[in-house]
């Protein structure tokens, strides 16, 4: 089931948003060489703690930390640890979001770690574009599909691929909400567009293939190819006024 947002529910979930761009913004700031991915973490979990809100990934069918850190050929999902050092060239996506008063905000980002290749550089541009290419799609009146498709095609015309097996998904009163969001399929289809509904898009673009395939952690996703990957994700509604994107940061 859909669930559109009252504008009072939008004001709440609002903060989680704000809470969630806060946390990922601080962890961001602090990638560099020699941090490992569990001070990143840690950054992030006293944010949301000191905000009066909650990790709302720590304990999602057991997941075991605040964010999601994956690093280079990872896709998503990768487990924060004391020992997994970040080094220079590495390319760092952080993926968190907070729960304050009953409600999610959800969020991405791809993060150079010191200086980076060109062609990662590249990837993070292309993904986060494609991000703000998918939120553009997001009208309503429009379709789901119209956000899919303006992803996948701006993405394939720069020559880099879109994962399947994960996508976005709606987002208020739990983590996932219907309807799915994904990255790739036909403009025209799927449910329609309308104000109130709070969406997270989150393209997660491979620079080789599109297969991908999970560690023996249960969690880590990577490309199967072994190339790098980028992930951008925000929160958003769709209004009578085009989309609008909640998880701003105000830090
Ligand atoms: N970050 C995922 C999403 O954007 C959710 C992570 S699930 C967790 O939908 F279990 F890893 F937290
Ligand atoms: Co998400």
């Amino acid at each position: 089931m859909i669930v559109l947002k009252t504008a009072r529910e939008l004001k709440v979930m609002k903060e989680a948003c704000r809470i969630s761009a806060g946390a990922l913004q601080i962890a961001g700031k602090a990638v560099e060489p020699g941090i490992t991915t569990a001070e990143l973490d840690k950054l992030a979990e006293d944010y949301i703690l000191s905000q009066g809100a909650k990790p709302n990934f720590k304990n999602y069918h057991g997941y075991p930390a605040t964010a999601c850190i994956s690093i280079n050929n990872e896709v998503i999902h990768g487990i924060p640890s004391r020992n997994r050092k970040l080094k220079q060239g590495d390319i760092v996506s952080i993926d968190l979001g907070a729960e304050f008063e009953g409600y999610h905000g959800d969020n991405a980002a791809t993060f150079a770690c010191g200086d980076i290749s060109p062609e990662a550089k590249r990837l993070m541009d292309i993904t986060e574009q494609s991000l703000y290419k998918g939120i553009a799609a997001a009208v309503s009146g429009g379709r789901i599909g119209d956000i899919s498709n303006a992803v996948q095609s701006f993405v394939e015309a720069n020559g880099l691929s879109v994962v399947r097996k994960f996508v976005g998904h709606g987002i208020g009163t739990a983590l996932h909400e219907a309807p799915e969001v994904p990255n790739f399929g036909p403009a025209g289809r799927g449910i329609r567009l309308m104000p109130g509904m709070t969406l997270a898009i989150e393209p997660m673009v491979n620079a080789g293939g599109s297969d991908v395939k999970i560690l023996p952690d249960g969690w880590t996703v990577l490309t199967k190819d072994g190339s790098l990957s980028a992930h951008f994700e925000h929160t958003i509604v769709i209004t009578s006024d085009g989309p609008k994107i909640m998880t701003l940061c105000e830090v």
